[in-house]
């Protein structure tokens, strides 16, 4: 008898071990790549606020801050409605960045220059795979996920624009 057996004998029913198989439906997978996309999103940019040293610091730090918290509650929505489509979450930390549509590139160093850079990548790329869904979950054929999509992706369009202007207003201005 493992673990589990003993848990249920314990508690007089089923434990259930396992989570369910990878659902079919081409939605939920790619809002399940999205989801890792989301998780990942707000930990790079938490690691630039925490990272940041130099130049550019004091202007960044603050919309660093503001974009993780805000990647995290697209992490949230996202995760709600893949339940509600009846799929899960990927079940394991050490798949997030295999299972993103463009994976991670992790913030290695203190520059905020080179953050800004890589950020404004990820927020480029979290665009066009927004816009992918989109096309996939139409207003027609899943209103709810086109509603929920088109919210987030003004979010990312938004992101993308404040990082813009960060990069010419602290960086490019003086060159
Ligand atoms: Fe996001
Ligand atoms: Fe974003």
């Amino acid at each position: 008898m493992d673990k589990y057996d003993a848990l249920s004998a314990a508690i007089g029913s089923e434990v259930t071990t396992s989570i369910d198989p990878v659902p079919a439906d081409p939605i939920v997978i790619k809002l399940q790549k999205a989801l890792c996309d989301e998780l990942l999103a707000s930990y790079q940019y938490w690691t630039c606020y925490q990272s940041s040293r130099g130049r550019g610091k004091s202007d960044c730090d603050p919309e660093f801050k503001a974009h993780a918290e805000e990647e995290r509650e697209h992490a949230e929505k996202l995760m709600l409605r893949i339940n509600e489509l009846h799929g899960r979450p990927i079940p394991h930390p050490a798949n997030w960045a295999e299972n993103a549509p463009f994976g991670y590139t992790p913030i290695e160093n203190t520059n905020v220059r080179e953050m800004l850079t890589i950020t404004i990548q990820a927020e480029e790329n979290a665009i066009a795979y927004y816009k992918e869904i989109l096309k996939d979950a139409t207003a027609e054929a899943d209103p709810t996920t086109h509603r929920l999509i088109k919210q987030i992706l003004a979010d990312e369009e938004e992101h993308l624009y404040d990082l813009q202007q960060l990069l010419g207003d602290v960086f490019l201005a003086e060159e």
